[in-house]
């Protein structure tokens, strides 16, 4: 059991990390972030616009800059990305700003939740996608805490979070 500040859940693309999180922000009475949200507010403009018209690294960047103003929040949680908790950069800040979930899924259920990807600019075919969870994993394995999502909706996914968590407690 741990009492974090704030919660971030990451994990693949497709495991239902914004769905979830918004469930858990009810349950817990807490603020939702959603940073895809964040960053195209920020930007006036889609992921996939972002990524056709500046590219991966400028993303990544807006990402960082947009994690980097939730610090100091509290009672919050965020929903990331897929690719965010996979940088070292963007996993530091996270960890030193609350604790990491990692919704898990197997990676056939969340290609077929993915669907064809059409708004997912990190979501290149099923092979490609496969290799990129595979990449990935390491960092994945690294949240603070892990929460097995398979045949579960986002919405029990959440409570089986809200479950391990102790709000108000040090981070
Ligand atoms: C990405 C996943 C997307 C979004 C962007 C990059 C990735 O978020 O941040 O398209 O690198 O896996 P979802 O995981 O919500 O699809």
């Amino acid at each position: 059991m741990i009492g974090p500040r704030a919660v971030f859940l990451v994990g693949f693309m497709g495991v239902g990390k914004s769905t979830a999180g918004r469930a858990l922000a009810r349950i817990l009475g807490w603020d939702f972030v959603d940073l895809d949200e964040r960053i195209v507010e920020r930007e006036g403009r889609g992921v996939a616009s972002i990524f056709a018209e500046a590219g991966e690294r400028y993303f990544r960047r807006v990402e960082g800059e947009v994690l980097a103003a939730l610090r100091g929040r509290e009672r919050m949680v965020v929903a990331c990305g897929g690719g965010t908790y996979a940088l070292r950069e963007h996993r530091v800040l996270i960890d030193s700003m609350g604790a990491a979930i990692w919704i898990q899924l197997p990676i056939e259920e969340a290609l077929r939740r993915c669907g064809a990807g059409a708004d997912r600019p990190m979501f290149r075919g099923p092979a490609e996608a496969r290799a990129l969870y595979e990449r990935r994993l390491p960092s994945y394995r690294a949240a603070r805490l892990q929460v097995d999502a398979e045949g579960l909706a986002p919405e029990q996914v959440a409570e089986r979070i809200a479950a391990l968590l102790v709000p108000g407690g040090p981070a």
